[in-house]
């Protein structure tokens, strides 16, 4: 079900965001790259492969690849794969793409230096994502380094939708209506993260006005949707929160 309903997204959407998520690039600027000169950087520490897990539309494979690493992506979704390797012809940028789930990744262990995965392991039950984080383990060299963005418990749209499980429900509105959204409390997290040791964690969060509707607080953040904000009616403000994390193979 949730792969034909992401075939859907981007065969419509081509996956809307189209910039990097912020809390990676700050991870690459932390953990992975130095600026050293006005257009020239330097390795903080070697990195060989890096695999972005569910990597979508290409955003983040476009990223990488810009930087020169040497990148990997896999997604459920052959529509995701189809719009990433258009957009990597297009940019002239090379990543070598296949359509997996996460849970059983096609690579040897050990294969990566750099496992990222962005909004993926909240869009499944906590259950299935523990075993992907665990897939990750497999395959990240020793002393590999995962970031994941994850949405919280804090989101404003924790507790809307059919509920499926523990802090699980089926989103009801937004463009991922009709997909299951885990929300991550710490106790998930410690679940989650068994096997890598935490590096950074933030508690991001993104605000609109009440006056917005989800759909319209979406399309604000991600494409600019110009609405008007009554400044009379600015509170309470409708609050995205995710966590972003980077961890350590242990
Ligand atoms: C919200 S999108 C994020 C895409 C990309 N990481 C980004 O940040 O733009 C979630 C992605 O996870 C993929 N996905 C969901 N469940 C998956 C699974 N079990 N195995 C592999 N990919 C999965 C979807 O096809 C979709 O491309």
């Amino acid at each position: 079900m949730s792969q034909k309903r992401w075939d859907e997204i981007y065969t419509k959407t081509f996956g809307g965001v189209w910039y990097p998520d912020e809390g990676l690039v700050r991870f690459v600027a932390r953990f992975l790259r130095r600026k050293v000169g006005v257009e020239a950087y330097d390795d903080k520490r070697p990195v060989g492969r890096v695999l972005d897990a569910g990597c979508g539309n290409g955003r983040h494979l476009i990223f990488f690849a810009e930087q020169k690493f040497d990148v990997y992506g896999v997604d459920i979704s052959k529509e995701g794969l189809r719009v990433a390797r258009a957009w990597l012809r297009k940019r002239g940028l090379t990543a070598y793409l296949q359509a997996s789930t996460l849970t059983k990744l096609p690579f040897r262990p050990k294969s990566f230096d750099v496992v990222v995965s962005c909004e993926v392991l909240d869009h499944m039950h906590v259950r299935q994502a523990i075993e992907a984080m665990q897939e990750f383990k497999r395959v990240c060299a020793k002393g590999a380094y995962a970031y994941v963005s994850l949405r919280s418990t804090a989101d404003c749209e924790y507790g809307r939708g059919e509920k499926t499980g523990r802090n699980t429900f089926v989103l009801e509105e937004g463009y991922e209506k009709g997909l299951i959204q885990h929300f991550y409390d710490l106790e998930d997290l410690s679940e989650l993260l068994k096997g890598f040791r935490i590096l950074d964690i933030e508690s991001h969060e993104k605000s609109f006005p009440c006056s917005f509707s989800i759909d319209k607080a979406f399309l604000q953040s991600s494409q600019g949707f110009r609405g008007h904000v009554d400044l009379a009616n600015l509170e309470p403000f409708l609050k995205y929160s995710r966590w972003h994390i980077a961890a350590e193979k242990a």
